[in-house]
C-alpha cells in the first residue's frame, strides 16, 4: 500500500457512516464510490465489491478496490471516462468527491448514475452539499433521511441516505 504524504485527518467519512453501511447493506453488495480513502475504501472493501472513482492519481492504487481514474475536467470528474468506465450495476453509490471542488457535478450529470441504487451523501451538514442534496431530491421526487455522525460532534457532521 503506497500511502500519499499529504494525509488529512478530517477527510475520511466518520465511523458512524461505515457502521450504517455495515448494519444495513448486505455483505457482498456492489458499491460505487466517488472519492476513495481510509474511511470508505479501506474499511468497506473487506465486505463489499468496491468500485472507486478517483480524480487524484496519488490516491489511485492505494486500497483493494477497482479504481476508475477520472481526473477533473470542467469542474467535475471527466464525464467521458465516467460514461465509459462506471459499472452498469451497483447497489449503493457513495457521494464523497471529487476532492476540493463542489460536488454539484453529481446533480449536473445525474443521468450517468443509477438513481434507483441506495445513494449516500457525505457532508450534508455543509451548505453546498445540502443544497445539492435538495436539488437531487427535488429532481427525483424523493426524500432523504439524515444522520448525525455520533463520533464527530465538533463539526456537527451529517450524512444523508436516499432510497432506503
Ligand atoms: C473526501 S475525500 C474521500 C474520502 C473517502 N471517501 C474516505 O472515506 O476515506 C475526497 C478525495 O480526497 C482525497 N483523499 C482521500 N483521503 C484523503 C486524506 N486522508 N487526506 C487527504 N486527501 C484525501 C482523494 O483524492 C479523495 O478522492
Amino acid at each position: 500500500m503506497k500511502i500519499p504524504k499529504d494525509i488529512r485527518k478530517n477527510m475520511p467519512v466518520c465511523d458512524c457512516f461505515i457502521k450504517w453501511i455495515l448494519d444495513n447493506i448486505p455483505k457482498g453488495s456492489i458499491i460505487l464510490e466517488l472519492g476513495s480513502g481510509f474511511g470508505t475504501t479501506f474499511k468497506l472493501s473487506k465486505s463489499y465489491k468496491m468500485y472507486s472513482v478517483e480524480d487524484d492519481p496519488k490516491w489511485v492504487g492505494v486500497f483493494d478496490t477497482t479504481y476508475i481514474y477520472a481526473p477533473k475536467k470542467n469542474k467535475y470528474y471527466d464525464v467521458d471516462i465516467l460514461k465509459e468506465k462506471i459499472p452498469k450495476k451497483y447497489d449503493v453509490i457513495i457521494i464523497d468527491g471529487p476532492k476540493s471542488i463542489s460536488r454539484i457535478g453529481f446533480f449536473d450529470h445525474i443521468d450517468l448514475f443509477n438513481t434507483d441504487s441506495i445513494m449516500i451523501f457525505d457532508d450534508t451538514n455543509r451548505k453546498a452539499d445540502r443544497s445539492m442534496l435538495k436539488r437531487v431530491c427535488k429532481k427525483l421526487d424523493k426524500k432523504s433521511k439524515d444522520y448525525d455522525c455520533c463520533c464527530d460532534r465538533v463539526q456537527k457532521k451529517k450524512f444523508s441516505v436516499l432510497n432506503f
